[in-house]
């Protein structure tokens, strides 16, 4: 049907280490600047998977990128022992298969996307190995519905307070196929699409930034805080989302870079943080966007005291209706949960109170209080010699 696979690639996904130690292994076995392409062509993997992986050996100086264009990495003296030193993971389950269509011709994508993106109902590794619970959008999987918007190219913007789950989704969705930048407001140009670093010969070389990397690798750039960032830096990036799906970096000679199949950017945006501003021409590019708020439901299902969960509720109640102006997410809840088995009960219900800002903090006592039945609660403090 399609162009054979590599004889000696495994079958199914793999852990994250396994497919870095598969990667060094190539690079160790071949001598000279590699291409992620061909790399990847080799252990049938995802271009963006491989990129992943080559980045990550890079950071750890387990590979090197060779300067210049295309990107290509090759084996340094690490590399050989990084191939042998990480441990692989037992190969994840194979994904399960997507529903059988009717044999109909297929409408031919937009944006043809590097990797498949089947169906997901269940829980979902992120590649830091924490697990995911797939919230509804439009009647599927959340992970499900970004997928298809970047098979379709179409922006998306997710926005709500922190804490309540736009990064856990968006690595969720995408997985190794995602760079990420973190947006604030010295972000520059450069950090999107690269500039000039000294090499210890005195000479220059151009590092491409993630949006490139990005755009050549066909990957999903993940922007997150956008809205931090200064609109006419956020600009650079328009070109690239549009119609046009290509850049010319001024800061590199005027070079123009096409963006691959599958690239993609999604942004992350907390209303709520002094700075952030979702100006229109930001707003304009991104077609959908979609209000990430805390499941409750979700809190209970991951075993959150519901006494926890019912202050919280109660406090996100008087927030919306501008009473006070915080009310714990879901990052908070599981961090309850967590001070709770480290530091006991009472002290966990006394971080509550604690970590909420000081002009909330009574109205966070009141009803930490009500829910565990409690006459007073007290921010977690030292207390007397002991
Ligand atoms: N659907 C989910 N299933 C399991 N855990 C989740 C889910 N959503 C969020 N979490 C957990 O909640 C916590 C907060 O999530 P996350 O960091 O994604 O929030 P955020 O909205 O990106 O916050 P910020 O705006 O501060 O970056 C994390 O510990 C994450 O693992
Ligand atoms: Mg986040």
């Amino acid at each position: 049907m399609t162009t054979p696979a590599a004889p000696a690639a495994p079958k199914g996904r793999l852990g994250n280490g396994q497919l870095r130690r598969q990667v060094a292994e190539y690079l160790a076995g071949h001598p000279g600047p590699c291409k992620v392409g061909e790399i990847a062509r080799a252990l049938a993997k995802s271009a963006g998977a491989v990129g992943n992986a080559l980045t990550t050996l890079a950071s750890h100086g387990e590979a090197d990128l060779v300067p210049g264009k295309p990107i290509r990495y090759e084996a340094n003296s690490a590399t050989a022992s990084a191939a042998a030193a990480i441990t692989p993971k037992a190969p994840l389950p194979p994904k399960p298969a997507p529903a059988p269509t009717p044999a109909t011709p297929a409408a031919p994508a937009p944006t043809p996307a590097v990797t498949p993106t089947p169906a997901a109902a269940g829980p979902v590794t992120r590649p830091n190995g924490q697990v995911y619970q797939p919230r509804s959008l439009a009647d599927m999987a959340d992970v499900e519905a970004l997928r298809k918007l970047r098979d379709a190219g179409v922006p998306a913007l997710l926005y709500g307070p922190p804490g309540t789950g736009k990064t856990s989704l968006v690595e969720a969705a995408f997985g190794d196929d995602l760079i990420t930048v973190a947006g604030d407001g010295d972000t520059t140009a450069a950090d999107l699409t690269g500039e000039y670093t000294q090499n210890p010969d005195g000479t220059f070389t151009f590092i491409y930034g993630p949006l490139i990397r990005a755009m050549e690798e066909g990957k999903v750039l993940f922007i997150d805080d956008a809205t931090l960032i200064s609109p006419a830096v956020l600009a650079v990036a328009y070109p690239a989302m549009d119609g046009r799906r290509e850049i010319t970096v001024k800061a590199h000679k005027g070079e123009t870079v096409k963006a691959a199949g599958g690239f993609y950017v999604i942004a992350g945006h907390n209303p709520g943080v002094h700075g952030a501003i979702l100006t229109e021409a930001l707003a304009s590019r991104f077609s959908v966007q979609v209000k990430v708020s805390t499941d409750y439901d979700l809190a209970h299902a991951l075993k959150i005291d519901s006494r926890a969960i019912k202050a919280a509720r109660d406090l996100a109640g008087r927030q919306a209706s501008g009473e006070i102006g915080w009310a714990p997410q879901l990052r908070e809840l599981l961090a309850y949960a967590k001070v709770a088995v480290i530091l006991g009960e009472p002290a966990a219900i006394a971080n509550l109170v604690g970590i909420a800002p000081e002009e909330d903090r009574d109205a966070v006592a009141e009803a930490v209080g009500k829910a565990f039945a409690r006459t007073t609660v007290a921010p977690l403090a030292l207390g007397r010699q002991l």
